[in-house]
């Protein structure tokens, strides 16, 4: 029996065992791939963490002699740099991460700031840890296609090179060699158990040392407010533009229209009434269209089924309207706190129904689920597909309004849609009320 204020829209039929099965293998896989998704592109900030830490090494030899002091300012933006790549990396797995202020430009101000302290022990760990981390992931895929393939090249190496890694014996014929291909599914086992692990060990360190210390980098904070403040002054100014644009070019020239047929009506009624009726007959068709208009532009901007149905019943109307299965649960427990602001409701609304219009339009996906939980003052939104993923929140404007309409709200938005899927949009609103 769901709880109060829990609606489930079209449950998933009950799982049959293969079904099951299947579903888990795509799961570990898909889990394994976002792995080595992650430790890829984190090689590539490890080299970059590397690179920049012999750098700041040398800068700080430097200063024992007194000639590294000019090029401390370039040192600690090297490190700056290295360390918002890692920030965007990490946004990609999870929320956005906020770049700290600007960056010290002296020995003694980078002496004195927390945000270049933890700067550097995250380039320290993820230079040598890091770096360690993605080279033993990485070397673990592909020791299982060199094993796969060995019977095909086998022939080619020098005799005493002729034993893989794990093979207890060196390859001098074809038995042996074609015996080396089952080895291959101990390097996959050992990449499915051990690349989530260690894509986690890598993130660590930067998810607890590049956010902003919340006790001490209040500035920051300012600065991120008045953002989103502008931000959502944008937001609404174009809202704004766009309800106009909709009122001018629809309802406002269909009613010309109806001016204009009733002026040609009235003119006509006299001398043929058989045309004026037939003009008539235009004029209230083109009134029609105006009254649809304007529905269809009060509708985008409070949507009605809101405040008749509530939060719960539009979204289960967004999900059965979904051709994507889409699996619904609601949890407001609003016995207990009460309503959500209509506004943030409303944002909900238009978050989930641009997420869902893009799970149709986009992902290929064959389930979808959405869920709406609240946490005290907070309202989550979770919208999730099992489709292709890639998706790109700077390729079109849909992504993009929802990050600005959570921003607009001081909320938090995460998109995770690695290539391959599935794609996972996460919004966090404060209730307001
Ligand atoms: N659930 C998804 N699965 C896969 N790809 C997606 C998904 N959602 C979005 N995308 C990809 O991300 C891109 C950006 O999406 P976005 O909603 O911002 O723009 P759009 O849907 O193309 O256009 P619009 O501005 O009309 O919303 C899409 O073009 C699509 O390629
Ligand atoms: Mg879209």
């Amino acid at each position: 029996m769901p709880a109060p204020g829990h609606v489930t829209a079209d449950p998933a039929p009950p799982a049959a065992p293969t079904g099951g099965i299947r579903r888990a293998t795509r799961r570990v896989s898909r889990r394994t791939l976002v792995a080595l998704d992650q430790l890829g592109a984190g090689l590539g900030t490890t080299l970059l963490a590397l690179v920049t830490l012999v750098g700041v090494a040398l800068v700080a030899a430097g200063c024992l002699l007194w000639v590294g002091r000019f090029l401390v300012p370039a040192a600690l933006q090297a490190l700056r740099l290295a360390a918002d790549r890692e920030r965007a990396r990490l946004a990609r797995y999870g929320p956005e991460i906020v770049g700290p202020g600007p960056v010290p430009t002296g020995l003694r101000a980078a002496a004195a700031d927390p945000t270049t302290r933890r700067e550097l022990l995250w380039l320290v760990s993820h230079a040598t840890v890091g770096l360690l981390l993605s080279i033993i992931a990485l070397t673990l895929p592909l020791s299982a296609v060199t094993d796969v393939v060995f019977p095909l090249f086998w022939y080619l190496l020098p005799p005493e090179d002729a034993t893989p890694t794990l093979v207890p014996w060196t390859v001098r014929d074809w038995p042996t060699a074609l015996a080396v291909v089952p080895f291959s599914l101990v390097w996959l086992a050992l990449t499915v158990a051990l690349a989530p692990v260690m894509a986690r060990l890598q993130s660590r360190p930067g998810w607890r040392l590049l956010p902003p210390d919340p006790e001490t980098d209040l500035s920051v904070r300012v600065a991120q407010l008045t953002a989103t403040r502008a931000a959502a002054l944008d937001a609404h100014a174009v809202e704004l533009r766009r309800i106009e644009r909709s009122l001018h070019d629809g309802a406002q020239n269909r009613l010309v229209a109806v001016t204009v047929l009733v002026g040609a009506a009235r003119r006509a009624v006299a001398r043929d009434p058989a045309l004026a009726d037939d003009v008539l007959g235009r004029a209230q068709d083109a009134a029609e269209q105006a009254l649809a208009e304007l529905r269809t532009v009060v509708r985008s901007i409070l949507p009605p089924v809101l405040a008749d149905r509530g939060l719960e019943g539009s979204l289960a109307g967004l999900a059965a309207a979904c051709p994507v299965p889409c699996r619904l649960d609601v949890d407001l427990r609003a016995d207990t706190a009460g309503r959500c602001a209509a506004s943030v409701e409303a944002t909900t609304y238009f978050v989930v129904a641009e997420a869902l219009t893009n799970i149709a339009k986009h992902s290929g996906a064959r389930h979808a689920a959405v869920a709406v939980t609240r946490r005290d003052d907070r309202l989550l939104v979770r919208i999730h597909d099992d489709g292709g993923g890639g998706a790109d929140g700077a390729a079109g404007s849909g992504l993009a309004g929802i990050r600005r309409r959570a921003e607009a709200f001081d909320g938090r938005f995460a998109l995770t849609s690695p290539p391959g899927g599935p794609t996972t949009i996460e919004v966090e609103l404060p209730c307001g009320s």
